[in-house]
């Protein structure tokens, strides 16, 4: 059995106040046996950082550079989160490729440095409305896992944690059913079994898209199905902490 994981993407959302307050609202909380992290905006991780320290929750960035060190402005190195007590990086959310152009060669490229800089890479792939309408949804999320496993080997697998977030879902109410989200993981999961199958068995695949206490549950009792990445629903130490039980 793979432990079940629970991330919250909070995403540009909230206040100095408000995040602190959320942070003990979930230390605070019963999340049952589900392990929690927290990617909260970059800007709050040293402080969110030094909140968690001695607890069970995990602290994750929301993405991570490319590039060790250097004259990268605006970007975030993966010595640093580390400084800041990181042990997750989110790399490749589709706001990050839809909205910020970055390339499944960029994405393998931070994904390759987060494990450089001994982070856990939680690698975001999914298809959009469109793609799904067209039926390649298969050959979009392959794409996008094969330019990781191109450049990093099938073995850089073994230390992520890939999600699985239909575009179409994220931030729109519209769940993926847990049959469709299922076949799409078990689908990642062969491919990963193609090249290693010890490999396949151990990585976890998390569901992002509009989770919510509500269908948490019918999602998280998939066989491929290890967790979620929950952006809205995160944002609510409640309705985290459900999600959480929910597993
Ligand atoms: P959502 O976001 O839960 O608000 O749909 C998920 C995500 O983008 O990771």
């Amino acid at each position: 059995m793979r432990p079940t994981l629970i991330a919250g993407n909070w995403k540009m959302n909230g206040s100095l106040q408000s995040v602190i307050q959320l942070v003990e609202d979930i230390k605070g909380g019963d999340a049952g046996s589900a392990k929690l992290a927290v990617c909260p905006p970059a800007i709050f991780l040293m402080k969110v950082g030094g909140m968690l320290e001695g607890s069970q929750i995990a602290l994750g960035s929301q993405n991570v550079c490319d590039q060790a060190s250097g004259a990268f402005t605006g970007e975030v190195s993966g010595a640093m989160l580390k400084e800041a007590g990181c042990q997750y990086a989110i790399v490749g959310h589709s706001e990050r490729r839809a909205l910020y152009l970055e390339s499944d060669a960029l994405v393998a490229a931070r994904f390759a440095m987060a494990q450089q800089s001994r982070l856990i890479p939680i690698l975001c792939v999914g298809e959009t409305l469109q793609e799904r309408e067209d039926g390649i949804t298969q050959q979009v999320v392959a794409r996008q896992l094969g330019a990781v496993i191109e450049s990093q080997g099938i073995e850089a697998i073994s230390n992520s944690v890939i999600a699985y977030e239909p575009v179409w879902a994220i931030g729109t109410g519209k769940v993926a059913t847990p049959e469709q989200a299922q076949a799409v993981h078990a689908y990642i999961r062969n491919l990963v079994a193609e090249q290693d199958a010890a490999v396949a068995n151990k990585v976890q695949i998390l569901y992002g898209g509009s989770m919510n206490p509500t269908n948490a549950g019918e999602l998280l009792s998939q066989p491929d199905i290890d967790g979620g990445l929950i952006g809205g629903a995160a944002l609510k130490a409640a309705d985290f902490l459900a999600i959480g039980q929910a597993a």
